[in-house]
Parts: structure tokens; C-alpha cells; sequence
């Protein structure tokens, strides 16, 4: 049996007539950057996540670069990141000539950790980067009360996390002052490109945020701040627009998944529940756990019972023999990634800032035991269910 890591040909051919009609129809427009189109997907996010605004930008990188530079990053100023995450969320503080000051993550979900957030805190911290990994919501009660008491910005990074509520039912990326967004193809919310989303419910970075996209331009040609190009195609507004409705439906396709791997892992005796922290007889196989499912975390007011706990962009798994299970599964035909292989505090182009092996221990043990596994809406069930048992041949091989 084949299982690819992700396969996109099944979701284009069942939207295959909307999608090519709306993109001839753009052709047919010759109107290819910004415009109607892009200003309809504008408006449609507003509706689907309930904010003020939402600007079309031309990438999740882009969304978080233009972000930083409507809050003002001056060269100096430190941004928390957590130290686990794609690469963007740091690199573009440091683009800006701004400090990325690590943080490390929380065991259970990956995101960042509040406490240790607010442990990096100093005089020259001006905002922080919760990442909402994988597709499950940061501990954003937490974050933001730090934020608030410590006057910092908050810009949430859910690319991987389009359509995620919090547990009062907020999305994720309207919680702080900017959110943003990617739609690169494998995301769940994927266009035919390059493209991505900021929003927020303050006007003034609304309005900041539509100049930076265009050169800072109040007209042609005259520039009142320096942006940069960070324009959406309408072709990808187009594509979008033709998907989002099915989003929902995608999104809880994956969350079945999610669920017949944990059945599937804990039936086979490789874990006794989602969410372990360390390795045991029982618990060869770490599942990943969605905190905010039910019930949810003693001494907070949550609501429990919202649909979009978590959409698992990625199903990401640890174990300890990883390289080896990695490389055993490719050549089983079971597509696999390791996301992220390298915390930021180990990148050769952050050792500038002087980090070590040791100092980050969260990250770092993630770093050598993720591993995704396929977890795409149209996996039939038989798919997983190969997937564990292969699982399972290497690890009691
Ligand atoms: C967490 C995170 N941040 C930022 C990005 C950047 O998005 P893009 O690839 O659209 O530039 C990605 C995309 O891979 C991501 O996963």
C-alpha cells in the first residue's frame, strides 16, 4: 500500500469545475492583483472569523514581516518566539535588525510556554509570537494577560491554524493585535501558490497594514510610510473563495484521522493515552493531545464543547528511534517529515546570539522525536491503519 504524506489531486478534482471556472473567470478579468476578488476573500474571512479586518497579503512570511512593521519593530527591540516553530516566525524579526529572543514550548501541545515567556521578558521586549502549531490554540488566556501586564504586542502566527477556536470559541489569529495567516498549498486552506492573511480588530493597524502592503502608497507614486510589495493574486483570492466553505468539513475529516491513529496506536499497545510527556514501556508512541476538546484545564473559564479544538494541519507523533522509523516508513512507502528537526536556538544563523545545546530542553527533545504522519481529509481508514501497523513492525521489530 501506497500513503503519501499529503495528496492535494483528490481535493482539486472534487472542486475541479468551481475552481477552474473562478480562475478563468480572472483570466477573463485581466485583473490580476488585488482588486474585487481579493477585497471579496477580505470580506469573507471577516464573516468566517468573526474580526474587524482582514488584508490579503502575498504569504504567511510576508503576514508576519508586515505585522511586525505596523507594530514599529526598531532595530534592537526583542520579539519572543517559541524556539519551535517554522522558521519564518524568527526569521522575520531578525529581518528587521530585531532581536528573536527564544522561549521554550509546552510538552503537551508544542506552543509556546506562558511561563517562559514571561521569564524572557525585558525592557526591550516589545511583542510576542504565539505560534498555534500543528493546528491546536497556544494557552492564549495566559499570553495575553502577560502581554497586557507587561505592555507587549501580541502577533499570533496561525498558519498552520486557519478556522481554530480557542476555548471560548474565538479564532485563533483575532485574539491578539494582528493575526496571521498562510495559504500555502499544504496548509489547510491552501491556494495554487503563494498567499496569506493578516487581521485584526484595531482600525489604525488595519489602515497601517493596507498601506505597508502597497509601498506605504496613499496614492500612486506618493509613499507616506516604506512598505514593501506584499500584494495577494487574485487567481489565489479566487481559489480561496471557491474553498473556504469546505474548510469546516476538511478540517473535521482530519480530526477523525486524528482520532483513528490514537484508537489505532492505543489498540496496538503502542500508547496507553494522548498527550504522554516521556517514554515508557507503555508509551512507546507519544500521541499528540487537543487540550481544548473538553473539560478542558482546571482553573480557567472555558466553554467547552466548540468544533475547531484543533484541525491537525500536521499529525506529528514522537518516538524514540526516529531517523530509523523515518527512513523505514519511506521505503514502506508511508509518507513522513519532521517538523522541525532544528530548534532556532541551534540554527547556525541564529548562533550569533550565542545559544547552546542544553538550553532549551523542550525543544530540543521534540526536535529528535517529531515525526508527522499522513493525516490529509481523504485518507481512507485501511491507510492508517497500515500506517500504525508499519509503526508497529519497526518498533517491535
Ligand atoms: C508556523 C508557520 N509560520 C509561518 C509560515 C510561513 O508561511 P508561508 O509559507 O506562506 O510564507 C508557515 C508556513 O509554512 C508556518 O507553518
Amino acid at each position: 500500500m501506497k500513503v503519501p504524506l499529503l495528496d492535494l489531486k483528490p481535493q482539486y478534482n472534487s472542486l475541479k469545475k468551481e475552481l477552474d471556472d473562478a480562475i478563468l473567470k480572472v483570466a477573463e478579468s485581466q485583473y490580476f492583483i488585488l482588486g474585487p476578488g481579493v477585497e471579496k476573500m477580505e470580506r469573507n474571512f471577516c464573516d468566517y472569523l468573526k474580526c474587524g479586518y482582514s488584508i490579503g497579503v502575498s504569504s504567511g512570511t510576508d503576514a508576519l514581516l508586515v505585522a511586525l512593521m505596523a507594530i514599529d519593530i526598531k532595530p534592537g527591540d526583542e520579539v519572543i518566539v517559541p524556539d519551535y516553530s517554522f522558521f519564518a516566525t524568527a526569521g522575520v524579526v531578525s529581518r528587521l535588525n530585531a532581536i528573536p529572543v527564544f522561549a521554550d514550548v509546552d510538552p503537551v501541545t508544542f506552543n509556546l510556554d506562558p511561563s517562559d515567556f514571561e521569564r524572557k521578558i525585558t525592557q526591550r521586549t516589545i511583542a510576542v509570537i504565539p505560534v498555534h502549531l500543528y493546528g491546536q490554540s497556544c494557552d492564549m488566556e495566559a499570553i495575553m494577560e502577560t502581554a497586557s501586564k507587561h505592555n507587549i504586542k501580541v502577533i499570533e502566527d496561525a498558519a498552520q491554524a486557519i478556522g481554530v477556536q480557542y476555548k471560548d470559541g474565538s479564532y485563533v489569529g483575532t485574539i491578539g493585535d494582528i493575526g496571521c495567516f498562510s495559504f500555502f498549498p499544504s496548509k489547510n486552506l491552501g491556494c495554487f501558490g503563494d498567499g496569506g492573511l493578516v487581521t485584526t480588530n484595531n482600525k489604525e493597524f488595519a489602515e497601517k497594514l493596507k498601506l505597508l502592503r502597497v509601498h506605504g502608497g496613499v496614492a500612486k507614486y506618493y509613499h507616506k510610510i516604506i512598505g514593501g510589495n506584499f500584494r495577494l493574486d487574485a487567481i489565489q483570492a479566487a481559489v480561496i473563495n471557491v474553498k473556504l466553505p469546505y474548510l469546516d468539513s476538511w478540517s473535521e475529516s482530519r480530526r477523525r484521522n486524528a482520532q483513528l491513529y490514537s484508537d489505532f496506536f492505543i489498540a496496538a499497545g503502542l500508547a496507553e493515552q494522548e498527550g504522554k510527556t516521556s517514554f515508557d514501556s507503555k508509551n512507546k508512541v507519544l500521541l499528540p493531545k487537543a487540550v481544548y476538546k473538553s473539560g478542558l484545564r482546571a482553573g480557567t473559564s472555558m466553554t467547552a464543547g466548540i468544533r475547531n479544538y484543533h484541525i491537525y494541519n500536521q499529525y506529528v507523533v514522537r518516538v524514540q528511534k526516529r531517523d530509523g522509523l523515518k527512513e523505514f516508513l519511506t521505503k514502506n512507502n508511508v509518507g513522513n517529515e519532521i517538523y522541525y528537526p532544528v530548534p532556532f536556538h541551534l540554527q547556525e544563523c541564529f548562533s550569533y546570539l550565542g545559544h547552546k545545546k542544553g538550553n532549551f530542553p523542550i525543544a530540543e527533545g521534540l526536535a529528535d522525536t517529531t515525526l508527522a504522519l499522513p493525516v490529509f481529509p481523504e485518507l481512507a481508514k485501511e491507510q492508517i491503519e497500515y500506517v500504525v501497523q508499519k509503526i508497529n513492525e519497526f518498533i517491535t521489530k
